[in-house]
């Protein structure tokens, strides 16, 4: 039997190079049924509190917008960002604060947002800056996760969809700044050089 091919929810490129191509891994029709079950298992675990989200950029744009509006209840967010050095397996995981929260996190139920988990180095450094600033709960909800290149001991709380080590971009995820615009979450693929290097 063959597989059928997920096809493209739009016909929106973002302005695809000849010498690549995409190929829909988990179409936006599917990402966003995902992330109505994900609210409801948030607010499962917390049905009346208010939940601050803090989205790491800028990947995570999309999926803050789109989880907050099938949040029910009270629901605000701040955004932050890092930059990693040497991400792979020879990265030292040291992460560079960019931008800083806005508004303090002490005391309340903070969920980090974020849109593909890796090698975990990034959620690590992240849990511990977060920690040290003493919310009431602290909570992870990945888009992506890229179990098998996992080198720190992380986990999410809530997973949107468990992906093969493949390059991906869309629905937020970039390749030097570009296709971040996609609306599915695809592969990409260098039509000289095979797939593209890693994630
Ligand atoms: C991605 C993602 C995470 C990080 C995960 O960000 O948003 O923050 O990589 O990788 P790790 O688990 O190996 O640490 P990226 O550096 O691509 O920045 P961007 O969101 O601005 O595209």
């Amino acid at each position: 039997m063959t597989k059928k091919r997920a096809t493209p929810s739009s016909k929106n490129t973002a302005g695809l190079r000849p010498e690549e191509s995409v190929r829909v891994l988990i179409t936006d029709a599917r990402v966003k049924a995902r992330l109505k079950q994900l609210a409801r298992e948030i607010r499962r675990d917390f049905p009346t509190e208010p939940l601050h989200l803090i989205s790491v950029l800028k990947g995570s744009v999309f999926f803050l917008t789109d989880l907050a509006r099938e949040l029910g209840g009270e629901v605000s967010f701040d955004f932050l960002s890092v930059s990693s050095y040497g991400h792979g397996t020879d990265s030292t995981g040291e992460v560079k604060l960019i931008k800083d929260l806005d508004v303090s996190i002490e005391g309340k139920t903070v969920i980090v947002v974020e849109d593909i988990l890796d090698t975990g180095l990034t959620l690590k450094y992240l849990l511990r800056f977060f920690e040290e600033k003493k919310p009431k709960h602290l909570r992870v909800v990945v888009l992506l996760d890229k179990v098998e290149r996992r080198i720190a001991d992380v986990r999410a709380d809530y997973t949107g969809f468990v992906i093969p080590n493949e390059f991906v971009v869309g629905y937020g995820l970039d390749f030097d700044e570009r296709y971040r615009n996609l609306p599915d979450v695809c592969v990409l693929q260098f039509a000289s050089r095979g797939k593209a290097k890693s994630a």
